[in-house]
């Protein structure tokens, strides 16, 4: 192999979705392949390539912008092959890092902090793709599979809160309604008068896609939206101070052990916070109202969850089961109550 420049071959991780395998080389940047598995959550994966055009076109699409915010934050290169008989990706390698778990406080604010700058960076920047929501290849470009006025969008946005709300208060569940209406109604009347930004945001922000090599920290395998950028800096304290712990128990994420660590992982949150606000009092108020409005959407989504008669085997590995389930609404419902308090 050393003749043509490469050291070694390894294999170095393995998600849901791509087995992945770092190749050395002697004389340039070590690189990335990740190949897409046949089968994910236990299902033979058809080739779709619309839909992986898509998946690929979007991290690329995510790759560019958080270039230009950051350098080495993001892989800097990244192209991607599809075919029928493999599909895989070539990118930068982004580093080893450590686990959760070897970090210390300071270490993890830190980190945390550095994150918080990105991501504030990330949604300060024009997407260069037009609309909202769940991005899609149209054969030329991405696009947002919402083509609306954003202020008609913000209107449905707040209106879904509260529609979750009542649909909350309304479940025979026992925990005090009183004090979630005031609060959701008060953060509604508030986000109403304050319109955020649509920018690219990242809805995987799990500790898997984030690679912590104190003093750095990079991130990879995004999975962008258009949406509201400070929903979604919220979206990461939620993740961090709240779900990946509450999810600990659930099959997918068993192996991590996140509920051994919500201390490390709640200093990365305040780190986060700290780097995103940079100072403002009002951008704090904000991102914590976010939090609340995710851990009640959280809460409804178990409630639901629990209505339906069969779970989806995805939904068994992602969730957990029935009783799982049950569990965790007992555990976000309290949760929720508390934060509502504050
Ligand atoms: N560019 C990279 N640089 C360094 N390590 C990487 C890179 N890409 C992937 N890895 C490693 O491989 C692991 C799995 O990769 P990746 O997250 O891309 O898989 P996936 O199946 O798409 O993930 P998911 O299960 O989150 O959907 C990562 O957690 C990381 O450890
Ligand atoms: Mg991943």
């Amino acid at each position: 192999m050393e003749e043509v420049g490469i050291k070694g071959i390894s294999k170095i991780g393995e998600g849901a979705w791509h087995s992945v395998y770092k190749i050395e080389k002697i004389m340039e940047d070590a690189i990335v392949i990740r190949i897409k598995k046949k089968k994910a959550y236990g299902q033979l994966q058809e080739f779709k390539e619309l839909d992986l055009k898509t998946e690929y076109e979007s991290s690329k699409a995510y790759y560019g912008l958080a270039n230009q915010c950051s350098v080495n934050f993001c892989p800097s290169f990244f192209k991607y092959f599809l075919d029928e008989s493999i599909v895989f990706t070539v990118e930068s390698f982004m580093g080893k890092g450590r686990r959760i778990q070897s970090l210390n406080h300071i270490e993890a604010i830190s980190l945390g902090r550095k994150l918080g700058v990105f991501f504030q960076a990330m949604h300060g920047k024009s997407p260069g793709i037009k609309g909202f929501g769940n991005l899609v290849w149209n054969g030329e470009s991405l696009e947002g599979s919402v083509q609306k006025d954003s202020a008609q969008i913000w209107q449905a946005d707040n209106h879904y809160y509260v529609s979750v709300m009542h649909k909350l208060i309304a479940a025979d569940l026992e925990f005090d309604r009183d004090i979630i209406v005031e609060k959701i109604q008060t953060i509604i009347k508030n986000r109403r008068e304050n319109q955020q930004t649509i920018s690219l945001v990242n809805q995987d922000i799990t500790p898997e896609n984030i690679i912590f090599d104190y003093p750095d920290v990079s991130l990879i395998d995004p999975f962008p939206r258009l949406d509201f950028n400070l929903k979604y800096a919220g979206y990461f304290v939620f993740c961090y101070k709240f779900l990946l712990m509450a999810y600990s128990n659930a099959p997918r994420y068993q192996k991590n052990q996140y509920h051994e660590n919500y201390e490390v992982l709640s200093k990365i949150a305040d780190g986060f916070i700290d780097g995103y606000i940079d100072e403002s009092e009002s951008l704090y108020k904000q991102i914590m109202d976010e939090y609340i409005l995710w851990t009640l959407l959280e809460t409804y989504e178990h409630y639901e969850m629990l209505s339906k008669e069969k779970l989806s085997q995805k939904t068994v590995l992602q969730m957990g089961n029935k009783d799982i389930i049950h569990q965790r609404l007992k555990l976000c419902l309290e949760y929720l109550v508390n934060l509502c308090r504050i």
